[in-house]
């Protein structure tokens, strides 16, 4: 580390005592300058944190006079001689607050503009700008915490598996689509003009490939693509921990899972966390918690009312029951202070998810009810409910009558902003569950057919086989999620490993043999050659370091996001192309009347 005859010592942050009255050579940012009469302090930061540096006119007079030109963010070098810090100016909150370095050779490499908006703390500066600017916003000392505990997550990862005997072997990013739920980023072909590349929604079928070649063990920590609308956790392209074994069993996979996320949490933030994780069924995390990603940190249960509420008077809940929808109740415990406008606020939130309404009782002390639905129940009735839903003095009972992917949605999501108003959710406190038994197949209302849960390359419960053409919603899958504190960190499934069954499968789907053949041709050609049984996993790299790193936003652990739109900030990507780029790939962008 040497520039211009400078040879760097220490970083800044690792200066210690035991440097004391030693020569140093530091490079790094100028921080924070103060002038003490006539003498300059300055705060000099490189990735390992600060250290106090001092220029003394009576040390050398020329350096002095450069030392009051510097600004925040010059990038400069300092030869200097440690010394302590006089008595009384020492910093315990800094790991190097009992020294300072007196300079006795500056050089400035570059000087800085004003800066768009301070990189010393976190202050609140709207997102667009820090994105536009990341380099800045990188220097930060929470962002270079991320990345840097980000690396120390991957290494765990990597040295982890290759203790189990895994191979980083990589795949095509210019590829064939893989179905995973998503919409592909489609690239045009310049050499076979017409057609296009896709980028991998996932390395999927290349993993289950590498099984059949017989590499028994695989993983890569590479980034997947999705044209999906983002949120706070998703990225369109975002970072997997995938891997894939041969001759196992669900066990297996779920055992290796495990001891990568707790390497993860040792070498990131020296946390042991406890396998085995418990598990909990897809249909059990639905009635209790409308969600299959349930976040287990706290309890307010739902319960199921549906047969209390064909017995009832009120039309809006008989009717729904004794037509195949559900009703169910979630006691908002000691919410009964709720006032009428934050109920009408709950209502507006549970209509996002489908809800026509969100009926609910208060329990005053004296156990009176006061609701606007009470008077269409008998007394016995509303005794059922009450004891159903553990009803006591003080509670807020919230009710949802709608067919269930409604009831789910509205109630599961009522449950999380019920927890997070009575601040429930412990962000110290990594509850981990895995998610097992899920249908194989799920219903799109939508398209009026069966799609996959997962994926279709997810291996049905051999003894539900005899189903798969005939009653695919009796189907289970051996598939698998882990979630954490309510995230679903992760995914994955014991594949189908036979040929005729895959066949069966695309079938099930609505895909015809034809279309089957041309789009996943290769992979039932490979089925046929000796593919060994095998299964896997992906771990969102991403998701699961911002939960370690208690952040709210995915972004905040990606060097260069994208915004909600897609858009990257920094490099105005996506953008237009040239005309003659266009035309090699003989292409013609139509553009929209808008955009006229
Ligand atoms: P799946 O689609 O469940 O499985 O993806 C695995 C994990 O990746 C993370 N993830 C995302 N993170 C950020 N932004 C996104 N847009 C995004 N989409 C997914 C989630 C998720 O749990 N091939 C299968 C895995 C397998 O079966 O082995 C797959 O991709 O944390
Ligand atoms: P209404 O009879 O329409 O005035 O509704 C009485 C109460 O029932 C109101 O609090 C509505 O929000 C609620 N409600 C209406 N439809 C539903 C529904 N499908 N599920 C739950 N509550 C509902």
């Amino acid at each position: 580390m040497a520039v211009d005859g400078m040879v760097r010592t220490h970083y800044c942050g690792d200066v210690r005592s035991s440097d004391i009255d030693k020569d140093v050579v530091l490079f790094g940012w100028v921080q924070n300058w103060r002038d003490h009469g006539g003498v300059i302090f300055i705060d000099l930061k490189d990735r390992e944190g600060l250290v106090q540096i001092v220029f003394d006119p009576s040390v050398d007079k020329e350096n002095h006079k450069e030392a009051s030109k510097l600004r925040s963010q010059y990038c400069i070098g300092v030869k200097g001689t440690v010394r302590h810090r006089p008595e009384g100016t020492v910093n315990q909150n800094l790991k190097t607050g009992e020294v300072e370095v007196v300079v006795k050779e500056l050089k400035v490499f570059s000087e800085s503009d004003t800066l768009p908006f301070p990189v010393e703390e976190y202050v609140n500066v709207n997102e667009e700008l820090r994105l536009k600017y990341r380099y800045l916003d990188l220097r930060k000392p929470r962002m270079q915490n991320n990345l840097m505990t980000r690396y120390k997550g991957s290494f765990a990862t990597r040295k982890y598996l290759d203790s189990e005997g895994f191979i980083d072997i990589e795949t095509p990013i210019l590829t064939k689509s893989t179905p995973e739920g998503a919409r592909d980023f489609l690239v045009p072909s310049r050499l076979s003009q017409g057609k296009f590349y896709a980028l991998p929604q996932s390395p999927q079928l290349f993993k289950q490939l590498l099984m059949v070649s017989g590499f028994d063990r695989y993983y890569q920590i590479t980034k997947c693509f999705r044209d999906e609308d983002l949120r706070a956790d998703r990225q369109p392209e975002f970072t997997q921990i995938d891997l894939e074994m041969s001759f196992v069993e669900e066990e297996n996979v779920m055992r290796i899972t495990e001891g990568i996320i707790a390497s993860v949490f040792k070498d990131t933030i020296g946390i042991d966390v406890k396998p085995p994780f418990k598990r909990i069924t897809f249909q059990e995390a639905m009635d209790k918690y409308g969600s299959d990603k349930p976040d287990l940190r706290f309890g307010l249960e739902l319960k199921n009312l549906t047969e209390i509420a064909k017995k009832a008077d009120f039309k809006v809940f008989n009717s729904v029951a004794n037509s195949g929808g559900l009703v169910y109740g979630l006691n908002a415990e000691g919410c009964i202070n709720f006032s009428r406008k934050e109920i009408d606020d709950l209502t507006n939130f549970v209509s996002i998810y489908g809800a026509k309404g969100l009926a609910w009782i208060k329990v005053k002390e004296n156990n009176e009810l006061q609701s606007p639905i009470v008077k269409f129940f008998s007394k016995e009735q509303m005794d059922e409910i009450l004891k159903a839903l553990d009803a006591k003095p003080g509670d807020l009972l919230f009710f949802v009558a709608d067919k269930p992917k409604v009831v789910y949605d509205s109630l599961g999501a009522l449950r999380l902003e019920v927890a997070k108003k009575l601040n429930l959710m412990d962000d110290n406190e990594f509850n981990f569950t895995w998610v097992t038994d899920f249908p194989l197949f799920e219903w799109n209302d939508d398209e009026n057919r069966f799609e996959a849960m997962h994926h279709p390359f997810t291996s049905p419960v051999e003894e539900d086989l005899q189903f798969l053409e005939s009653d695919q919603a009796k189907v289970r899958a051996r598939a698998y999620d882990i979630t954490l504190n309510g995230v679903e960190i992760g995914g994955g499934s014991i594949r189908i490993h036979r040929s005729d069954v895959q066949q069966k499968m695309f079938r099930a789907l609505g895909i015809s043999d034809e279309e089957a053949r041309l789009k996943f041709g290769f992979l039932i050609d490979a089925l046929k050659f000796g593919a060994p049984p095998h299964g896997g996993l992906a771990l969102g790299l991403d998701r699961l370091m911002t939960i370690i790193l208690k952040e709210e936003s995915i972004r905040d652990v990606i060097a260069f996001p994208k915004t909600q739109k897609g858009v990257c900030m920094l490099t105005d990507a996506p953008s237009e192309v040239e005309t003659k780029q266009l035309n090699e790939l003989a292409l013609k962008v139509i553009k929209k009347k808008s955009q006229k």
